[in-house]
C-alpha cells in the first residue's frame, strides 16, 4: 500500500487511493484489490444498511441469557471474532462491557483499521478455511462470532467446521 492509503480517515479517501494505484500500478495486483475490497466493504457498510454484526451480537445476547447454553457468563470469556473487518462486532461488543476478544481477518489493512480502534486484545492475520489453522488452537476460544464472512463469494460453509474447532465444547 502507499502511505497514502495509510493515512486513511474514511472511506472516499480508499476510494481515492484505491484509483491511484490502480492508475500507477505502484503496488502489487494484491494490493490493489485489497485496497478494493476494503472500499466496496466501506461503501456497503455506510450505503446499503449492513446490519450483519448487529444480527450477530443480538444473537450473541440472547444465548448468553440462556443458562443453558452459557451457565456462568462472565464478561472476560475468550471471544473470537473471525472475518473481523474494521471492528462492527467488537464495537458492540465493548459497548456491552465485554473485555477479551481477539480478531481474525485474512485481510491486514482491515486488522490495521481495526487496531486504530483498540478493540481487539490480539490481531490475527490468516485466512479462514476448510482446513486446518495453524494460528488459531483447538479449543483456545469460548464463544466465536462471526458475521458477513462465510458469504457467497468469500469463505465457503466448511469453515464452519474450523470455527467450531476453536470453541471449547459444550457440557
Ligand atoms: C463484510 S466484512 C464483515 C466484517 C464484520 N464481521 C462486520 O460484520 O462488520 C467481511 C470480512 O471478512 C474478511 N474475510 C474474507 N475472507 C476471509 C477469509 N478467508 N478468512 C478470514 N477473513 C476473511 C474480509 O477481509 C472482511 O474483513
Amino acid at each position: 500500500m502507499t502511505s497514502n492509503y495509510h493515512q486513511l480517515t474514511g472511506s472516499a479517501y480508499v476510494a481515492k487511493g484505491c484509483a491511484f494505484e490502480f492508475a500507477h500500478m505502484k503496488t502489487s495486483f494484491k494490493d490493489a484489490l485489497e485496497a478494493m475490497l476494503i472500499w466496496i466493504f466501506l461503501q456497503i457498510s455506510d450505503n446499503t444498511g449492513y446490519k450483519g454484526h448487529i444480527l450477530c451480537v443480538e444473537a450473541f445476547d440472547r444465548a448468553m441469557q440462556s443458562k443453558d447454553v452459557y451457565p456462568n457468563p462472565r464478561k472476560d470469556i475468550k471471544i473470537l471474532d473471525v472475518g473481523a473487518g474494521t471492528g462492527g462486532i467488537a464495537e458492540l461488543l465493548k459497548a456491552r462491557g465485554y473485555t477479551n476478544v481477539d480478531a481474525l481477518d485474512i485481510s491486514q489493512e482491515m486488522l490495521n483499521l481495526a487496531a486504530s480502534k483498540n478493540l481487539y486484545k490480539k490481531l490475527i492475520c490468516a485466512p479462514l478455511t476448510d482446513t486446518y489453522m495453524k494460528e488459531v488452537e483447538t479449543a483456545e476460544y469460548d464463544v466465536v462470532l462471526c458475521a458477513g464472512t462465510i458469504v457467497y463469494g468469500q469463505v465457503k460453509p466448511g469453515a464452519i467446521e474450523q470455527c467450531a474447532r476453536f470453541v471449547k465444547p459444550g457440557k
